[in-house]
């Protein structure tokens, strides 16, 4: 079955990198790409250090319940950009202790599975928002159970999400602070974890972003553990590896880099075309708030954007920080391999 896998995969990475001509994949067909599909019961992974994991989805999950404690909150800022102050999620009165400024918008970005503050999601995204913005930024470390089994994750995702939906809404009565100016971005695991939080504040937050939302073990139909539209004002979702996350659309605005199946300069062996496809959503999110210019264009599915037959349909900026009104719907784009990734028009 791992083989059938493989091999399918294989083949959907030369449809969509090579087969630019070839177009035949119904929505319905692309949709069956989510992992909602019963039959993946386990999956590979190359961590951030290059040790491969192989995750069996059918094991039976330790129990264990996450708490407050296993979540905590590195606060940055433009004057404390690299020296963060450290708070647990319970904290909302120690808040006063750092530079938090109330007139000033904040942004939350959550990690993914054995991911932690200190990892290349965090460095990056908080990198480039403190670059270009005076903004406070506040990164959720929830590594105390990031660093278990998947399944054991995915079992908290609802809880950990509740715990930061709690103190946003604490710290937004304290200071008088309208959620509005509140944004957050997540990635795989953490993308829920935001999508949850959100649910917690009523969908008032500004903006959630979710770069490739983790999709073993979640469903379509299933929406109280999982980043969804209705989750805030806005909802943007950047779609990059479709066996790991989800497919189909579930935000107000869906961008699908390079059709949002794998990406270009990851095609590398299996499971690590895996991981760097799914890692190249923050990359590509880090980007575009540096330099913007991810010109994307509204089609229905990769393939008729493949043959062009959507090229004067209107246009959308994936990602960025800072942007009102943008459109809901569908939109594709291509990038480089490497950095710059972005191809403007
Ligand atoms: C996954 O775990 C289940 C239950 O422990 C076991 O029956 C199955 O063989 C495992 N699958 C793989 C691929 O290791
Ligand atoms: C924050 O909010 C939660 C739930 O509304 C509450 O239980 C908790 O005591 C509040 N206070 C702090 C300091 O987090
Ligand atoms: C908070 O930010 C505002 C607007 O940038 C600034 O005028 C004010 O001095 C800041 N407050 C503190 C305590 O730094
Ligand atoms: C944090 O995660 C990275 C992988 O993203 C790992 O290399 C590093 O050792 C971890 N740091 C801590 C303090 O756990």
């Amino acid at each position: 079955m791992f083989k059938i896998r493989v091999v399918t995969i294989l083949l959907l990475m030369f449809f969509n990198i090579f087969c630019e001509a070839t177009a035949s994949l119904s929505e319905s067909e692309e949709n069956k790409l989510d992992h909602e599909d019963p039959q993946s019961n386990f999956f590979l992974w190359q961590d951030d250090n290059g040790n491969i994991r192989e995750e069996n989805l059918t094991k039976k999950p330790e129990s264990f319940t996450a708490q407050t404690s296993d979540v905590n909150l590195y606060f940055y800022s433009k004057s404390n950009p690299n020296e963060p102050v450290v708070l647990n999620v319970l904290d909302v009165n120690k808040v006063i202790k750092t530079k938090f400024n109330s007139s000033k918008e904040c942004l939350f970005i959550v990690h993914g599975w054995l991911n932690n503050y200190s990892s290349p999601v965090n460095v990056m995204i908080k990198g480039a928002v403190l670059e270009k913005y005076d903004v406070n930024v506040f990164v959720v470390d929830w590594s105390a159970i990031s660093k278990n089994g998947y399944i054991e994750c995915v079992a908290n995702i609802e809880r950990i999400g509740k715990f930061i939906g709690h103190f946003i809404n604490n710290l937004s009565k304290k200071y008088n602070y309208p959620l509005s100016k509140i944004k957050m971005v997540g990635h795989s695991l953490g993308a829920h974890i935001a999508g949850v939080a959100g649910k917690t504040t009523n969908g008032q937050l500004k903006y959630i972003i979710g770069l490739d939302p983790a999709g073993p073990l979640f469903t379509i139909v299933i929406t109280k553990n999982r980043l969804n539209k209705g989750d805030a004002r806005y909802v943007e979702v950047i779609h990059t590896t479709a066996s790991l996350s989800f497919h189909s659309p579930i935000g107000n605005g869906d961008y699908y880099p390079n059709g949002g199946v794998l990406q270009p300069g990851c095609v590398l062996s299996h499971d690590r075309s895996l991981s760097c496809s799914h890692s190249r959503a923050y990359e590509l999110y880090a980007e575009s708030v540096s330099v913007g210019s991810f010109v994307s264009t509204r089609c229905g599915l990769d393939a008729t954007y493949e043959l062009g037959l959507c090229a004067n349909n209107d246009k959308s900026q994936m990602g960025g920080f800072v942007f009102a009104d943008k459109p809901d719907g569908k939109f594709y784009l291509k990038t480089s391999g490497t950095p710059p990734f972005a191809l403007g028009n």
